[in-house]
C-alpha cells in the first residue's frame, strides 16, 4: 500500500468517504497534523476517532502556523524530517494515513511535505465550503457561471480584482482579513453569508456583514453570491 493523504471533510465525523475510513481502520500509522509542538490537539484527529480501532497508532506531526512557509529555511528542514520519518514508516512496511481536514488538494499543509515522498494516493474529502453550500442550501454554481475560491491572506490587489471578476466567490481563511473583506464587500455592494467551525459543536452562521466587526474564528468561510 503506498502512502495515503486522506481528506477528512469539514467537521462532522459523518462526512468522511467510506474509502478514508477504510484506510483510518486499515491503517498501521495514522498521521495527524498538530499547530503547537507535542500537543495531541487536532481537529482531523476530532473528525476520524470513531474510525481508529487503537489510539496508540496516532503520530503527531507539528505544522507550526506561519505566514510564508516557502521563505523560511527552518520550516523546509521540518517538512523534510516529517518526508523522512513517513518514507521511513513506508520501508518499514507500514501502511501508513495522513490525515488533513476537507480536501487535501485545498490549502493543506500537507502540500508542503508530499515533494518529499515519493509514492501518494490522494484520497478527497469534502471541502468546508461544499458543506457550507449545503448548510446555507444555496447553489455555489449554476448553468454559466463560474465559481472563484479566493483566500484572505492574498494581496489587496488581486482579491479586489476576483470581487470585480467574479458573482460567486469562496472566501478562506476570512479570519486573516476580516476588516478588507468588509470593505470591499461594501464598496462592490455584494452580500454574503459567513459560516464558522462548519459540522462542529460551535458552527455559527450568519449573512450580517457587521459579524466581521469582531473576531471570528479561524475555522471560517463566506460564500458570496
Ligand atoms: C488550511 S485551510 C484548509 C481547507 C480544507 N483543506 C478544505 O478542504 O476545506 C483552513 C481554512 O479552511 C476553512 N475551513 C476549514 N474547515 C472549516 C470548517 N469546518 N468551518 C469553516 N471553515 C473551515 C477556513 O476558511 C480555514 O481558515
Amino acid at each position: 500500500m503506498p502512502f495515503n493523504i486522506v481528506g477528512v471533510g469539514p467537521g462532522d465525523s459523518e462526512l468522511i468517504t467510506v474509502k478514508a475510513a477504510r484506510l483510518i481502520g486499515e491503517a498501521d500509522v495514522i498521521i495527524t497534523p498538530v499547530k503547537k509542538e507535542g500537543s495531541k490537539e487536532s481537529t482531523a484527529l476530532n473528525i476520524v476517532k470513531t474510525y481508529i480501532k487503537n489510539m496508540e497508532l496516532v503520530d503527531y506531526f507539528y505544522f507550526p502556523m506561519v505566514a510564508n512557509f516557502a521563505e523560511d529555511s527552518s520550516i523546509k528542514e521540518l517538512f523534510k524530517s516529517h518526508g523522512d520519518t513517513i518514507n521511513n514508516y513506508l520501508i518499514e512496511g507500514k501502511k501508513v494515513v495522513f490525515i488533513t481536514l476537507g480536501d487535501p488538494s485545498v490549502y493543506s499543509t500537507f502540500s508542503y511535505v508530499a515533494p518529499y515522498i515519493d509514492n501518494i494516493e490522494y484520497t478527497p474529502g469534502i471541502t468546508s465550503f461544499l458543506n457550507g453550500a449545503a448548510l446555507g442550501k444555496i447553489p455555489l454554481c449554476i448553468g454559466e457561471e463560474s465559481l472563484c475560491i479566493i483566500n484572505m491572506t492574498d494581496s489587496e490587489e488581486n482579491l479586489r480584482a476576483a470581487f470585480k471578476l467574479h458573482k460567486n466567490i469562496v472566501v478562506m481563511k476570512v479570519s486573516s482579513n476580516q476588516k478588507l473583506l468588509k470593505t470591499i464587500l461594501e464598496e462592490e455592494n455584494r452580500s454574503g453569508i459567513f459560516m464558522s467551525n462548519i459540522g462542529m459543536e460551535n458552527e455559527t452562521v450568519s449573512s450580517d456583514i457587521t459579524v466581521l466587526d469582531k473576531k471570528l474564528p479561524y475555522f471560517t468561510i463566506g460564500i458570496i453570491k
